[in-house]
């Protein structure tokens, strides 16, 4: 008996994977969700910053039915990266046979991280923009990028405002789209960045109100995909439409955390999740003037169906991999 398990580099997913890929897997994967055919508990963070070490990660467990496949991601955000010239957010992935629990492989997830985080932004404003002409980021990061590279793919964007704290970083986010059709601003400020804009996304390691209520049009979509607060409460509470991505993690981190904690927001405040839309279960936006809010705290569902696409890619090119018999090896 022999129990064959794969390691997969960051650059062999790459190889067999390509970012127009992984924006469709994650809507089929949504979809998936909403139908059913996912089972995804909430994900668990471990903080280690009380002993000493300035980090988190998250432990986020998924099976999803229609890929046979089970598995999970541990994703951390780890403040020394950046000092280090490391990428803040690391993740890596272990995919399993359901049925025997047998390993198939240990994969780098760090790519497939990136882009299915960009790949939910620009996914959620397929279904819920009203209009795609100006783009305002707030978190000029890696995240960022990705978020950017992603609906730019699929989304017809004349104009990207670019807001952070550091103006290194505005100017570094810039410089990377520097062929791209659109125009790109730096903004000084969020209140410059968010006027009369189409689509708001914060993505920052910030914990403060960044968008504030009056400075958001009637018909915007705000994408809140950061860990921490991003938004001042009464932009929530005020949202025509109030939506996130999975209710068992949504209300308890990221920007809904703090209002629910003191009671301001509950389940009840939820409009629709957004795997319902996407499967056709709930209405997403009915008009153009409705101001919709969601936070996108990402499921580790999308980053395992990635995973489990390059895996069966990379067995079937023939590629060599590296592979270890996990009783005998
Ligand atoms: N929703 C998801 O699926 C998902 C996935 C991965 C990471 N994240 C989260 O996204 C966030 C960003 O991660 P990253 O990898 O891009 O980090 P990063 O360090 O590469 O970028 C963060 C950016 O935020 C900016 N920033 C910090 N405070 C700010 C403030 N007050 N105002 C404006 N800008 C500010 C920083 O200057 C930096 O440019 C983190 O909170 C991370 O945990 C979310």
């Amino acid at each position: 008996m022999s129990d064959q398990a794969c390691i997969i580099s960051n650059s062999q997913v790459q190889r067999h994977v390509t970012p127009m890929d992984v924006i469709e897997i994650v809507e089929q994967t949504w979809k998936w969700y909403g139908e059913g055919q996912i089972i995804m508990p909430a994900k668990v963070t471990t903080d280690m910053e009380p002993a000493g070490i300035p980090g988190w990660f998250n432990s986020m467990p998924s099976y999803i039915a229609p890929l046979h496949v089970a598995g999970i991601k541990l994703v951390g955000g780890y403040a020394e990266n950046p000092r280090h010239g490391k990428p803040y957010i690391k993740a890596n992935l272990m995919l399993t046979d359901p049925r025997t629990g047998d390993l198939r492989a240990v994969m780098c997830g760090d790519w497939i991280s990136d882009y299915r985080t960009g790949a939910q932004a620009a996914v959620a404003a397929k279904h819920l923009a009203a209009k795609t002409d100006v783009l305002t980021i707030i978190g000029a990061g890696n995240q960022g990028f990705y978020c950017l590279d992603c609906m730019r793919r699929i989304l017809d964007i004349k104009e990207v405002r670019v807001c952070d704290i550091s103006a290194a970083a505005r100017e570094r986010f810039v410089a990377r789209f520097a062929d791209a059709p659109f125009r790109l601003v730096s903004c000084e400020t969020n209140e410059a960045g968010c006027r009369g804009s189409d689509m708001i996304i914060t993505i920052t390691t910030a914990n403060t109100a960044l968008v504030k209520d009056p400075w958001v049009k009637p018909g915007a979509l705000v994408m809140t995909m950061g860990s921490f607060t991003e938004t001042s409460a009464d932009l929530v509470l005020n949202a025509d439409k109030l939506m996130l991505d999975h209710v068992g993690q949504g209300l308890h981190r990221g920007n809904l955390k703090e209002m629910v904690d003191k009671g301001l927001v509950t389940e009840k405040s939820i409009s629709a999740v957004l795997t319902d839309v996407v499967c056709g279960k709930a209405a997403g936006r009915e008009h153009s003037d409705q101001r919709i809010v969601i936070e996108l705290v990402g499921m580790g569902c999308l980053d395992l169906a990635v995973a489990a696409t390059a895996y069966e890619r990379i067995l079937a090119s023939g590629e060599p991999v590296v592979t270890v018999d996990m009783l005998n090896g």
